[in-house]
Order: C-alpha cells, then sequence, then structure tokens
C-alpha cells in the first residue's frame, strides 16, 4: 500500500521557543492523524524538544540531513545513530540547497542513502532539475541521472524501504509552483524508473512527494494526480496553519 506522506521541511528556521509552538499547533491540529502520515524536520538541535512533544502522536520525526559515517573526526556533522537516538525515523537526503550550495554530489548523496538505508530510519531521496536544466529539455535526463546515481546498490524490498521527493530547482522558495500536470509527468517517469530498478510492483507502493511551493491552496490539486503521494513542503511548513492545511488536503 502506498503511503501519503507530508513533511515539513523547516530547514534553517526557528529557535527553540518557536520550534516548540509551532510543533504544538501541529499536534493540536493533526497529532490523531493517521493518513497522511506526517514528519517534522526541524534543525538538529530543535530534534528533542520536538520529539518530546510529539511523543503519543502520531506525528513523526525526520532530519534535514545526515553523514555518510558511523563516527569519528567529521567536525559538524551528524550519524545515523545520533538521530534515532534522537527519534528520528526519516532522513533527508541530496536537497537540492545541498547540492547547490554545499557542493554534495550524487556519489556523497548515494553514500548517505545506502547508510540510512541499512539503519532503521528511511531515507527521502530528493532530486529535480534546476531551471536551466527544464529549458534545455533535460529534466527528464536529469532525474534519471539522480534516481540512478542516489540509488545505486540500494536494496528495497518493500515500497516502504525508501521516499522519493521530486522538487524542481527553480519551483523552490519562488512562489512558482509546477503545474499539477508538469509535476504528474515527472512523477509517472520516476515511478517507471523505479520500476525498472526494482519491480513495477515495489514501485506502485514508493511514495514520491512533490516539494516547491507547496501551500494549502495548491495542495488539493497536487495531490489529487495519481502518481504525487505527498508533499515535502518548506516555507508553509513554518506556520502551524498553512502546514495542517495542507496535510488536510492530503486527508
Ligand atoms: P518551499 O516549499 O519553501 O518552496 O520549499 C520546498 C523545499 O525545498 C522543501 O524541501
Amino acid at each position: 500500500m502506498r503511503r501519503m506522506i507530508i513533511a515539513g521541511n523547516w530547514k534553517m528556521h526557528t529557535d527553540i521557543e518557536e520550534a516548540r509552538k509551532l510543533t504544538l499547533g501541529v499536534v493540536e491540529k493533526v497529532g490523531g492523524k493517521t493518513e497522511p502520515a506526517v514528519i517534522l524536520c526541524p534543525p538538529y538541535p530543535m530534534l528533542p524538544a520536538v520529539k518530546d512533544i510529539i511523543e503519543g502522536t502520531t506525528v513523526q520525526l525526520g532530519a534535514q540531513n545526515v553523514h555518510s559515517e558511523d563516527k569519528g573526526a567529521f567536525t559538524g556533522e551528524i550519524s545515523t545513530d545520533m538521530l534515532q537516538s534522537v527519534g528520528c525515523n526519516f532522513a533527508i537526503i541530496g536537497h537540492s540547497e545541498r547540492r547547490a550550495i554545499f557542493k554534495e554530489t550524487d556519489e556523497f548523496i548515494n553514500k548517505k542513502v545506502l547508510k540510512v538505508n541499512s539503519s532503521l530510519m528511511i531515507p527521502i531521496l530528493c532530486i529535480g532539475e534546476t531551471l536551466g536544466e527544464r529549458e534545455e529539455g533535460l529534466t527528464f535526463q536529469r532525474v534519471e541521472q539522480q534516481i540512478k546515481d542516489g540509488l545505486n546498490e540500494v536494496v528495497v524490498t518493500t515500497g516502504n524501504d525508501i521516499v522519493i521527493a521530486y522538487e524542481p530547482v527553480w519551483a523552490i522558495g519562488t512562489g512558482k509552483t509546477a503545474t499539477p500536470e508538469q509535476a504528474e509527468e515527472v512523477h509517472a517517469y520516476i515511478r517507471e524508473l523505479l520500476g525498472e530498478i526494482y519491480t513495477p510492483e515495489i514501485a506502485q507502493d514508493i511514495t514520491i512527494q512533490y516539494g516547491g511551493s507547496v501551500k494549502p491552496s495548491n495542495a488539493s490539486e497536487l495531490l489529487g494526480q495519481p502518481n504525487i503521494d505527498g508533499a515535502l513542503v518548506g516555507g508553509a511548513s513554518l506556520k502551524a496553519e498553512d502546514f495542517c492545511g495542507i496535510i488536510e488536503a492530503g486527508s
């Protein structure tokens, strides 16, 4: 069974008080919902405080990044074990901001996916083309490369082992959303690729989220597409009311 998943990527926003308030706002409105699944991905220092508040609710915890090694001299990095020890179930990997600003390569992203995949957490692998790539007609080629490289040697035996987030870079934080048709076209292609890499049955069960300027006003139409199984929400996840509006749209 394919799961609808709405995740809030808070990026580098909130202090501890804002994080608590935002989490409480989400929990009050949707803390008992099982469909769609709801994940909060706050900055690392806020994880334990958010965990305390979501404890006993259906809301789950995710990290915005993770390192590929278990431990060692990697100043500033965080391991899967550390994340698991504070209650994370998911880790976002390969976000376009990590790729563009921090120069993460498909090879490094693949190492992280392999690491998270071998832990108890579930990777949310982000992929998506830039505006230049779309304009040059390279969308499908870019997405195919990111999927194939990101999932190289990654063993997936059920649809619940991994989440894919399609986030066209030109739609992130710009207010420009892909039209439901534009998004659906790429999502269907991603599912086809997943079917070739794994099996069509497994591919049918893998959640493929859309991300890029998702808000309550456009969520229903996006989430109503046959191959769009959730949203990875940036800006609108920083307001409980907006985030919960998107969750309602996915209910
Ligand atoms: P926005 O919703 O702010 O466009 O961000 C999308 C995103 O990058 C989620 O990971």
